[in-house]
């Protein structure tokens, strides 16, 4: 019987991210945020060396999911999360920011901050769930739509 061409195939690994992932990276961002971060900003984040990053992949390479970031004295930022929506709910994101988490620790952060949109409940409690709590808000932190952002943060190493 033949395989099913649309149905997504397994991840074969997690792995530090580079410069062979921008294609894929930036083709899920377009379709995942109203406001994508443009190739340019991840190829700056992939050369700046605070900045660090775990994707997911597939046997053929291919990203499918991602989380990046930087380190900065001993604080670090998750600032851009996705997983391709084919392969959410399968425990994915949680690896991914295990992964980011694991290495800003190696790398000297002792909490981890991120932002996310006050509509976002999903993502929250995805984050919840992970060890983060609510630390703050920022007003009109996102554009299109402008809407507020709650900063999360969690302690290093990350519980559980
Ligand atoms: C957030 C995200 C990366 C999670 O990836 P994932 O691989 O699906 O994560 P996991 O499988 O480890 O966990 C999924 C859980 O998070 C929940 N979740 C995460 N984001 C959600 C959302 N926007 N709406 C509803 N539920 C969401 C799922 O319902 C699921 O809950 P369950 O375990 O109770 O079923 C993915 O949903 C995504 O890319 N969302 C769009 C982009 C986004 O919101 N990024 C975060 C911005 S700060």
């Amino acid at each position: 019987m033949r395989a099913d061409a649309r149905r997504p195939g397994p991840i074969l690994e997690f792995r530090p991210w580079g410069e062979r992932d921008l294609d894929a990276l930036c083709e899920i961002e377009r379709r995942t945020f109203p406001l994508p971060w443009t190739r340019d900003q991840f190829r700056d984040l992939i050369s700046h060396p605070a900045g660090f990053g775990w994707v997911a992949a597939r046997a053929d390479g291919r990203a499918v999911g991602y989380a990046v970031g930087w380190v900065a004295a001993d604080e670090a930022e998750l600032a851009d999360l996705a997983v391709s929506e084919e392969y959410r709910d399968q425990g994915i994101g949680a690896v991914l920011v295990r992964s980011f988490a694991r290495e800003a620790g190696v790398r000297g952060a002792r909490r981890l901050y991120l932002e996310v949109r006050v509509s976002n409940e999903g993502a929250q409690r995805f984050y919840g769930r992970l060890g983060f709590g609510v630390v703050g808000r920022r007003t009109a932190y996102y554009r299109n739509p402008r809407e507020d952002a709650l900063a999360m943060a969690a302690d290093l190493p990350l519980s559980g």
